[in-house]
């Protein structure tokens, strides 16, 4: 099984508490935090933008990947950026002109990442494949933390990892949603590079450490 890192989802951090909590996952030992950006449009609710990825940056020197579930993504992107986004993820389901919304992220230096949508398939993203630092497969419908993983994904993940071998490519799979102490071992296994988790670490049953740690426990179970 490849090593995996994880980033936290601040969907479910405590706001009140931001910068404490993005510090308590980085001293936790999580390798970036993700930031969900919706619209109110592409999904239903509205969450944030460019000052909420500001007072992260302040809090952290981890990579921040910002999740835009937007209908105009790229309208925002240079504000992301100088806010200090390093990795860009903007939905397939969005997008109106592939290759200048990736050449866009590229001439501000980040991160190039597309997502899918569960009802996407897969060989949607074959084409510009190699255009990409990241793909991003979604095990949930977008808009919402604590939803219920949905198995297919798993498929998903397998054919994609095989698609990016077959191409030569070196491009890193993330999932997102659902993902938790009964979920990460498969999806592991299947060939992610990285996992967001959201309500299982942050959640007001345990920290952010100790939930990284059953997480951890957890693939170390499962190890074959
Ligand atoms: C959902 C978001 C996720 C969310 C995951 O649309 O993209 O990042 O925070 O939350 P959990 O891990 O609770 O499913
Ligand atoms: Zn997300």
């Amino acid at each position: 099984m490849p090593e995996l890192r994880v980033f936290p989802s601040i969907l479910s951090a405590k706001f009140e508490n931001l910068g404490t909590q993005v510090q308590e996952a980085e001293a936790a030992g999580c390798s970036g935090i993700h930031v969900d950006v919706m619209d109110g449009q592409f999904v239903p609710p509205i969450t944030f933008g460019a000052p909420v990825v500001r007072a992260v940056r302040a809090s952290t020197t981890l990579l921040i990947d910002v999740h835009m579930m937007a209908v105009d993504p790229k309208k925002h992107f240079e504000e992301l950026a100088q806010a200090g986004a390093n990795s860009i993820t903007v939905h397939f389901e969005a997008l109106t002109d592939v290759f200048d919304d990736l050449k866009q992220l590229e001439d501000l230096g980040l991160r190039k990442s597309v997502a899918i949508r569960p009802s996407t398939e897969a060989h949607s993203l074959y084409p510009f494949l190699e255009r990409l630092d990241q793909v991003l497969i979604m095990s949930v419908e977008p808009g919402y933390g604590g939803q219920k993983f949905i198995p297919q994904t798993i498929g998903k993940i397998e054919g994609i990892r095989r698609e990016i071998a077959k191409q030569g490519l070196n491009i890193e799979i993330q999932v997102d949603g659902g993902i938790n102490v009964d979920t990460i071992a498969d999806v592991a296994k299947a060939g992610i590079d990285i996992a967001v988790v959201g309500s299982a670490l942050f959640n007001d049953s345990f920290g952010v450490e100790e939930g990284l740690k059953a997480l951890m426990q957890a693939l170390e179970r499962n190890r074959d």
